[in-house]
């Protein structure tokens, strides 16, 4: 027998499930291979001003070409898991009708390499890529968006069934509905607060539609849906903070977790709105279909304290963390909170992080090597919480880092960075960063 070999000791279960994340849009590029149709990101990106330098995600990672590539960097790291979205535009263009064979032929493929390498496939089914079509007709906040989306769910799950061993819904809903419709930051960039709040709900509907019609299909792998809570904690123990924070966490967390678990809106937060939901007969009933997990995305927790004179009766509170990037604010603990604070209110089976990272200005040194110890850091830390939040008796399953590769984030373009994987968005080359070693060791279970 050898030395070092035998169960982990650094806190994780044996069968914790390890994993990072990417998107469709967000690595894939190939816009318009093989008959797919545009996205909302593809219109978005070309609204002068709508992102970073007027990038947009044409070329991305080029992962559409590059798959096998991506495949072998996973085994490298070591995963058990990988989430990945599929792009509804390329499976029904127009978002809805006969499905695209060349677009189902591709995940199956991927699929097929990603199982044969013994890496389990994680498939988050929207990840912000609506097919432009369905914005046409009125996008999110249209009821019937949300019967399009359970009849493209139908399609993949019967596709790629037998080859995934774990389904998201949904990938943040609130940023959906919220960057999407109110904010206008994210596609399609609208700014209108009803819109959002008729995109929340439908969101909400369509994942419980999917769920539906997925128990329909006799599959048998776990199915949930991916929120990016917030939690913000009180600036002081002032009871008014104290109440400032609470009321805070209703619209990122209470607002989609209390009609997931079958408790209606949370109706004090749609009276701070002043918002109305179109909620018809038996929806709740269908938004509360069971599923197997919760998963979470955390990046960063907020202080927030109490301020009569803004709208809300709250602000955010000055801070002293480091931030990273992307200007948000490094709180590990937040992590701890967030896990906790959701294990006690919902009565959750499972909860999987599925995303976790941070974006740093890497550069590649004379030696080739990329040193990103900020990144390690934050890494080490997040890891720390998921390994309290176990001890503490947090049913936490999964921990997926954001991102295997740098990619399009969004607005911000390529200009940010957040993967394990340096990729230069002029050829697509990747180049593996320090970080990724350390997640190997971590996986692997030689990091304290
Ligand atoms: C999350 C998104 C993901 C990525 C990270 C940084 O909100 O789900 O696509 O952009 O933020």
């Amino acid at each position: 027998m050898g030395i070092t070999r035998g169960d982990r000791n650094d806190g994780f279960p044996k069968d914790f499930l390890w994993g990072c994340s990417t998107a469709s849009y967000q690595i894939e590029g190939s816009s318009s291979a093989d008959g797919r149709g545009p996205s909302i990101w593809d219109s978005f990106c070309h609204v002068p001003g709508a992102v970073y330098g007027g990038m947009n995600g044409d070329f991305a990672c080029d992962s559409y070409r590059r798959w096998k590539d991506d495949i072998e960097l996973l085994k490298e790291l070591g995963v058990d898991s990988y989430r990945y979205s599929v792009a509804w535009p390329r499976v029904q263009p127009r978002g809805s009708g006969a499905p695209l064979q060349a677009g189902l032929d591709h995940y199956k493929r991927f699929a097929d390499a990603l199982g044969e390498a013994g890496i389990e496939s994680a498939v988050t089914l929207y990840h912000w890529d609506l097919p432009q079509s369905l914005q046409d007709s009125g996008g999110w906040p249209c009821r019937d968006t949300a019967y399009r989306f359970a009849e493209y769910a139908d399609i993949v799950f019967r596709a790629l069934g037998d080859r995934v061993g774990r389904w998201f819904t949904l990938n943040e809903p609130w940023c959906a509905a919220f960057l999407g419709y109110e904010l206008g930051v994210h596609a399609p960039g609208h700014k209108d607060r009803a819109e959002a709040y008729n995109a929340a709900h439908h969101l909400l509907l369509g994942h419980g539609l999917a769920v539906q019609v997925y128990r329909k299909t006799g599959l048998e792998a776990p199915i949930g849906i991916v929120l990016n809570p917030s939690t913000p904690r009180p600036a002081t123990r002032r009871a008014e903070d104290i109440a400032a924070a609470d009321r805070a966490a209703d619209h990122g967390t209470a607002f989609w977790l209390d009609p997931l678990y079958g408790r209606g809106y949370t109706a004090r937060h749609l009276a701070a709105m002043g918002v109305s939901m179109p909620v018809k007969d038996g929806d709740f009933d269908i938004i509360a279909a069971p599923t197997e997990f919760i998963a979470i995305n955390y990046y960063a927790e907020n202080a927030v304290e109490a301020d009569s004179s803004a709208p809300e009766g709250f602000r955010q509170a000055p801070s002293w963390r480091d931030k990273s990037a992307m200007n948000w604010d490094i709180v590990p603990d937040g992590l701890y909170r967030m896990l906790a604070a959701i294990a006690k209110r919902w009565p959750v089976k499972e909860i999987l992080v599925t995303e976790n990272g941070a974006a740093f200005e890497d550069r590649i040194d004379g030696d080739g090597r990329i040193k990103d110890s900020q990144r390690i850091d934050y890494l080490r830390s997040h890891l720390c919480a998921c390994r309290k939040a176990i001890a503490d008796g947090i049913p936490l399953k999964a921990y997926y880092f954001w991102s295997l590769l740098d990619n399009f984030e969004w607005a911000y373009g390529y200009s940010k960075r957040f993967g394990l994987v340096y990729v230069d968005p002029v050829n697509g080359e990747r180049r593996i960063k320090d970080s990724f070693y350390y997640f190997r060791d971590s996986i692997a279970g030689f990091e304290n």
